[in-house]
């Protein structure tokens, strides 16, 4: 475990919440229309020494410093260095956690107390390319930057779903659940790691904290729906091994590319197990290599399978598969670097819809026997894609819903 510190900060304050607020968005228009976020009078007046409750603009102003930072997976720093300092400016105790070179996690709470009883968790990667901030009224008019804010406006970018959504909602329902009192230190850390979208390293970091939670939010986007589980995946790679030669003369050589098309033809006709909660399991053959040149005998063929896993087990699915391939070319190679099986969630929440996620998630990569929730806002349908978007009130209910998760969470003493 390689940690930075900062108890110091926290102990210079009186209360786990500084008096600062980020530059607030343009002055918002009350009159304007019905759907204008406006700031409740009473906090907008508040002299209070503790600061301020975030509000709705606070919370798309960190959303839009967060998007507005690319944090593509391995070039996630900046990102993670942003929200040290607005963590830190918060009055939280924010540590960072080695993951990667240059890559750490983020991992912050109140006071000294490490060992909180829920964690609140979700990731500051994205895949690539990046995609610049924008945010549009409803009926699509690209929006100045001070323009009034709405609660139907859209905004675009890389990450505003996936999960930056996730992460400035997580941060804000904490910050409000601490500046009214309903939790304090000791209950809740959230933890920001890397390489979710991809390697994974942020989340077996995490595993070294050596603290348990009684429960974990992951922050995904569900659609506000409360995740009841999600698929689980097997990947694996297929080698077909030829022999070169010209390939006018075919019989001399043998041609790895004919091997693996028809291994791979048998394995889209198997029949692979699936469930009536999670579904079909279904697979993706998503790349192809192999050969040199179209008048050679192509040596090597190779390709890589993602199979999204709904039924039985890794194994029992791995087993199906090499048996499909090798009775059809018996000379090729395999190789499964891992498979996990679906993952069934918490779900015993009241008032919130339930749903059945396809993607995976850090959720296994976190050992403990912890309940896990799975909740975030935006449309799963639109992330990874150059569309991702959501709305303004998206954002505001994932607060919402959040704070309902932390507290029904922190009810529970089992
Ligand atoms: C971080 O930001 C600096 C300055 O904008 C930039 O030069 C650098 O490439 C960024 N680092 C990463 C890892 O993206
Ligand atoms: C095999 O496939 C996995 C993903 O399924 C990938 O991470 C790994 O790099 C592949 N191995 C090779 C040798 O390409
Ligand atoms: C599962 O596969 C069957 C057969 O292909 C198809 O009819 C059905 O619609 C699929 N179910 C889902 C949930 O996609």
């Amino acid at each position: 475990m390689k940690f930075i510190t900062n108890t110091l900060l926290l102990c210079l304050l009186s209360s786990p919440i500084v008096a600062l607020r980020s530059p607030a968005l343009p002055e918002l228009d009350h009159h304007k229309a019905q759907n204008i976020i406006s700031t409740p009078a009473s906090l907008a007046s508040s002299s209070s020494s503790t600061g301020q409750e975030p509000s709705t603009a606070d919370l798309v102003h960190l959303h839009k410093s967060l998007v507005e930072i690319p944090s593509i997976t391995g070039a996630e720093a900046n990102a993670t260095a942003f929200l040290v300092d607005y963590l830190r400016g918060r009055g939280f105790t924010v540590e960072t956690q080695y993951a990667a070179p240059g890559r750490d996690n983020l991992w912050a709470y109140v006071g000294k107390t490490r060992q909180t009883r829920v964690l609140v968790t979700s990731h500051i990667d994205t895949v690539p390319p990046y995609w610049p901030y924008e945010r549009k009224s409803k009926d699509g008019t690209l929006l100045s930057e001070d323009a009034p804010l709405s609660s139907s406006d859209t905004i675009w970018g890389r990450g505003t779903v996936d999960a930056k959504g996730s992460v400035a909602s997580i941060i804000l329902a904490v910050e409000q659940l601490l500046h009214s009192d309903t939790i304090g230190e000791g209950d809740v850390a959230i933890l920001v790691d890397v390489g979710e979208e991809k390697g994974g390293e942020g989340i077996r970091a995490a595993n070294n904290l050596g603290l348990s939670w009684e429960s974990v939010i992951f922050g995904e986007p569900t659609q506000l729906k409360l995740g009841r589980g999600h698929k689980g995946g097997l990947g694996f790679n297929v080698t077909a091994h030829g022999k070169a030669g010209h390939s006018g003369y075919p019989e001399l050589g043998e041609n790895a590319i004919s091997q693996l098309v028809r291994g791979l033809n048998a394995l889209l006709a198997v029949d692979l197990p699936g469930s009536e909660e999670f579904g079909n399991t279904t697979l993706n053959i998503g790349l192809i290599t192999g050969g040199v040149a179209a008048n050679v005998i192509p040596e090597t063929a190779f390709a890589t399978v993602h199979v999204r896993v709904a039924g039985g087990t890794p194994a029992g699915i791995e087993k199906q598969i090499r048996e499909a391939l090798l009775a059809v070319e018996p000379s090729l190679t395999f190789d499964f670097p891992y498979g996990i099986g679906p993952v069934s969630l918490d779900y015993d929440v009241d008032g919130f819809d339930t749903i059945v996620l396809n993607y995976g998630t850090d959720i296994p990569g976190l050992k403990g026997d912890h309940k896990k929730y799975l909740y975030g806002p935006g449309d799963f349908l639109v992330t990874h894609s150059d569309h991702e978007h959501l709305r303004v009130d998206d954002l505001e209910e994932a607060v919402e819903g959040y704070k309902k998760l932390i507290t029904h969470a922190l009810e529970k003493k089992d």
